[in-house]
């Protein structure tokens, strides 16, 4: 679901020449997949290579490396430093390439396994959460001096979010504790108090020591009083299917292959559920029905494939099944909206703000997406459910989000990889945020547009014009509201329809909750993009002066408004020329710490990149630069 690089594998250390019957026995054997995490000296890069070491799938040459790294570092006397081993690898994977998480994969004669290793930036959760995503069990390992930290919580409410139902708690350096017991039942029972609400299906907790072996690979005779399995032997057998019948027939579409004219198939990894040829199924978002003819894959057709095949079908009608969506069962189909609540583990810098259109991606759609209320952010102390206006880096959150278009879903709860989605990040293209779907909202449900027989054509026609948005952005003091209001009387003089939005008359009405904050400058700027679009709709030139100093809010605008109606005017005043004009007094005000968020004090403006006009002030008067913005109109058919 989330999108890793690379994954680095470890290949398997082979030491009998029969090479066959080593891979015929791999086979065989059941995978466990699972991700440490914890807090950044709870020893996680430590347990992973003592368990690649303890299960002998170090090379020798990175074993005579280590021991001589460990002697040279004297970092632990003249031991091996395990978490040596692991940094080493983490520094060879870093060379060239950006990597979220690597895999590191080892087996034992029961059992594969595969450990999303998460290092760098412990202290951000979207290493940890990528990990999880594919993860079935988590080890959350606790430094037994320290106890349950912050980090612990939080990593495994993420870990619970994400769908991971079994959890080790593993209580390392139990050595540091002289094996003390009662240290151990202690945190035990904290941690048991803390996640009884997280559903858990299973928390196995093990005393360990991570650096010297004990209760890792073997039991300790140093913990005589502890009577579970170790860390492995547990690793080994537990039971991870999910215990629910056969989950229903989803088949998200990747691609529509189309090699030849005799030939239509739709590619994609089944992401849960079976299928057989000869299968009724339904295109989710058109609700139309076909068969599944052939089933083809790279070693020819099959009779049926299930969850986590990547094949191609081949249907029996021409029905139209484009990227983006998802064939299913029938009788179970996924849900299809354009609005839902989720739950969301925001990870960047920047917060969530409300209003601002990110790219939401689930296992095969991408569309524009706004969260149109953040309900509550979640203390991951007590888990109380707390007011916010955004959510920060590492928070966790439930908010509405309404979509340019809709999407097919399942709620998380009954399908992981069909119920969840990333955020993405318009400007920057980073992923912002991972989240979990929990159910449509009716509200939008029975509201449908309603077709009307008078258009914005004719509404313009009838004026002698096409409307446009021209959208004036520049700093407080810059000169948007001169040049709008000049440019208004010369087309309003020449009998054209206008109608000028300003920032400070509108923030007395419409927008009389709002201030400078930066989420309430996403919604000021929501609220007069929308006005616009109707004013356009009803045929007018629009002229918006709002000083609007996101990137994203003008590119939204942009969007919302038909093809070639919005024209962005960058009024380009240095902020020291507006400083010495000062109209308001404002910028007195804020220069001093008076006034606080004032744009280009201490909130930021983001200067237009490509503008559709740029009005470098400078040297020019606000009647000279009217004129231009009057010839420019009417050159494109304005008016
Ligand atoms: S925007 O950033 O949300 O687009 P808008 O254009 O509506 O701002 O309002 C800007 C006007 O509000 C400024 O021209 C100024 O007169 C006034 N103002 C009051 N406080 C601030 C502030 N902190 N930052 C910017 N403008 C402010």
């Amino acid at each position: 679901m989330l999108k890793v690089n690379t994954a680095a594998l470890l290949e398997p250390e082979i030491e009998e020449p029969d090479i066959r019957s080593y891979l015929a026995g791999q086979e065989k054997k059941t995978l466990l997949r699972f991700l440490t995490c914890g807090s950044v000296d709870d020893g996680k890069s430590t347990l992973i290579g003592r368990l690649l070491y303890d299960t002998k799938l170090i090379f020798e040459d990175q074993l005579a490396a280590l021991e001589q790294d460990s002697k040279r570092h004297g970092t632990n006397g003249n031991e091996i430093d395990f978490a040596l081993l692991v940094d080493g690898l983490e520094a060879e994977r870093q060379q060239g390439i950006t990597i979220d998480v690597a895999y590191r994969f080892f087996s034992t004669p029961k059992r594969k396994f595969i450990v999303a290793d998460t290092p760098g930036h412990e202290q951000y959760t979207r290493n940890m959460a990528t990990g999880a995503s594919t993860a079935d069990l988590a080890v959350v390992l606790v430094d037994a001096r320290q106890g349950i930290l912050q980090q612990t919580r939080r990593h495994s409410i993420i870990a619970a979010l994400l769908g991971i139902r079994h959890i080790v708690l593993a209580v390392n350096k139990i050595d540091l504790v002289d094996f003390d017991e009662q240290v151990f039942t202690r945190i035990v029972a904290d941690y048991e108090d803390f996640a009884k609400d997280l559903g858990f299906a299973s928390i196995v907790p093990v005393p360990i020591s991570a650096r010297h072996g004990d209760n890792v690979t073997q039991l300790s005779e140093r913990t005589t009083w502890y009577t579970g399995p170790s860390l492995i032997e547990h690793l080994e057998t537990v039971d991870v299917e999910p215990k629910i019948g056969e989950q229903p027939f989803r088949f998200p579409v990747q691609y529509v292959s189309r090699p030849n004219l005799d030939f239509r198939g739709f590619s994609g990894t089944i992401a849960s559920g079976t299928v057989f040829v000869g299968d009724e199924v339904t295109v989710a978002k058109s609700g139309r029905h076909t068969r599944v003819k052939r089933i083809v894959t790279y070693d020819g057709d099959r009779r049926s494939a299930s969850e986590g095949q990547a094949v191609t079908l081949v249907l029996e009608d021409e029905v139209e099944v484009s990227r983006g969506e998802m064939l299913a069962s029938p009788q179970a189909r996924p849900q299809v909206t354009d609005q839902f609540a989720a739950n969301l583990v925001w990870f960047d810098e920047h917060p969530l703000l409300p209003g601002r259109a990110y790219i939401l991606r689930t296992e095969t759609d991408q569309v524009s997406a706004t969260v149109t209320q953040l309900k509550h952010r979640v203390n991951i102390n007590n888990f109380a459910h707390e007011a916010a206006k955004c959510l920060e880096l590492n928070a966790v959150g439930v908010c509405n989000f309404s979509l340019q278009s809709p999407v097919a879903f399942d709620p998380f709860q009954e399908n992981r990889s069909t119920g969840s989605f990333i955020l993405i990040d318009r400007v920057t293209n980073a992923t912002v945020a991972a989240g979990m779907i929990l159910h449509p909202l009716r509200r939008a449900a029975n509201i449908h547009w309603q077709a009307l027989d008078v258009t914005k054509a004719s509404r313009a026609a009838i004026k002698h014009q096409k409307p446009a948005v021209l959208w004036f952005t520049g700093l407080s003091g810059s000169g948007k509201s001169t040049i709008a209001n000049l440019l208004e009387k010369k087309l309003h003089a020449a009998g054209r329809h206008t109608y000028i939005l300003d920032g400070d008359n509108v923030r007395h009405g419409l927008n009389r909750d709002l201030g400078f904050t930066e989420e309430d400058r996403v919604e000021n700027i929501r609220r007069v993009a929308e006005v616009a679009r109707l004013m356009a709709d009803a045929g007018l030139i629009v002229l918006v002066s709002f000083i609007s100093p996101f990137r994203a809010e003008r590119r939204m605008a942009r969007e919302l408004m038909g093809e070639g109606e919005f024209v962005e005017v960058f009024v380009d005043t240095p902020f020291e020329e507006c400083a010495r004009r000062d109209p308001k007094g404002l910028y007195a005000r804020a220069l001093k710490g008076e006034l606080k968020n004032f744009t280009g004090v201490d909130s930021p403006y983001e200067a237009p990149e490509r503008p559709d006009i740029h009005l470098q002030t400078a040297a020019r008067s606000a009647e000279d630069m009217a004129d231009e913005l009057e010839t420019w109109l009417r050159e494109r058919g304005y008016c």
